[in-house]
């Protein structure tokens, strides 16, 4: 009898056992089983760095823009990288990585001097292809340029002094940044057309470091150390806003005519409010556009036209408030 009930004990306790162990491979199925999700899993066709001068700079953020469109477009993983504030030895080091961590093509600002063109070398060493935007390096291996005709741009600037007035004009410039390259060829230009005139002169030229608060500062120098200054000429994007804000604190009565470069959005409300005359304009984003393109050529083959500049050209602050007059 009691051998009966042990059994029948036995037999439950088994049936008990296997369910149990059935309910657990269910629902922990159910609980930990993840369906992999195919969309996260993207594959990429290649991978670009693109370096730019500096972090949080507008400018370059539409140059970004156009760029993660077209990397976008053709399943290209895009990394974007710059030293916080400019700073050469920082981005010829990002670019040192940059090979180093064996992307598939660079795409970078041009920096003055020998070490970028040794770093070009050898990334051009190692079969990764540079491309520079924005400011060329001729020098260097890179593969191709793309970015305005910054010598050109700066001779748009000269024509602009020259065509606003006939009187005697006396020029304050605040660039970017003296040591880098596209500053240098806008200055140069703007030094040849107007060198012919004898009206014209430019009395000083002052850094803005590429910042707002830099060209508000740079233009506060010039006005306090010449006071004979008739116009003022910014030769990077934030220059011109700069400028405005330097004027307003050091001279609000005065009216002195601004030439800006670039139509960040700032740079358009002032010529909306006629604050700023005339700017040059650049096109960052198709720059960004352009660039991814030509990398992509470049994985399968050389290319034959190195230099793809994009236009510039000179805006005046009544084609700024005509178009906002129509729409
Ligand atoms: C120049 C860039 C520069 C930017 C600064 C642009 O006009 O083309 O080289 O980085 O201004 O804001």
């Amino acid at each position: 009898m009691a051998d009966k009930f042990k059994n029948k004990l036995y037999i439950v306790s088994v049936i008990l056992f296997v369910i149990c162990a059935i309910c657990m491979l269910y629902f922990g199925y159910k609980t930990f089983y993840m369906k992999a999700d195919s969309s996260d899993v993207k594959e990429y066709t290649y991978h670009f760095a693109l370096i730019a001068e500096e972090t949080d700079n507008e400018y370059w953020d539409m140059i970004h823009k156009g760029a993660e469109q077209t990397a976008e477009a053709h399943d290209i993983y895009l990394d974007y990288i710059a030293p916080q504030k400019a700073d050469n030895d920082e981005a010829l080091t990002l670019i040192d990585r940059m090979i180093s961590a064996k992307v598939d093509g660079i795409i970078t600002q041009g920096i003055e001097g020998e070490r970028f063109v040794e770093i070009v070398h050898k990334g051009i060493e190692r079969g990764i292809p540079i491309i520079t935007i924005d400011t060329d390096v001729t020098s260097s291996e890179r593969k191709a340029y793309v970015g305005s005709d910054n010598h050109k741009a700066g001779q748009q600037l000269g024509q602009a002094v020259v065509d606003s007035s006939d009187k005697d004009q006396y020029i304050g410039v605040v660039t970017g940044r003296k040591d880098s390259v596209s500053q240098q060829e806008r200055i140069e230009g703007l030094k040849e057309v107007i060198q012919s005139h004898s009206n014209i002169e430019i009395v000083a030229i002052e850094e803005s470091n590429i910042t707002q608060i830099g060209a508000a500062q740079a233009t506060y120098t010039l006005l306090k150390e010449h006071p004979n200054i008739t116009t003022l000429i910014g030769t990077s994007a934030l220059d011109g806003i700069g400028i405005v804000e330097g004027i307003e604190e050091i001279a609000p009565n005065e009216d002195i005519p601004v030439i800006a470069f670039d139509t960040l959005p700032d740079t358009l409300q002032l010529m909306q409010d006629g604050a700023i005359d005339m700017t040059v304009e650049q096109q960052p984003e198709e720059m960004g556009r352009e660039a991814i393109k030509l990398m992509l050529g470049l994985q399968e083959n050389d290319l034959l036209d190195n230099e793809r500049y994009i236009d510039t050209k000179l805006i005046r602050k009544q084609d700024v408030q005509k178009d906002d007059d129509s729409s």
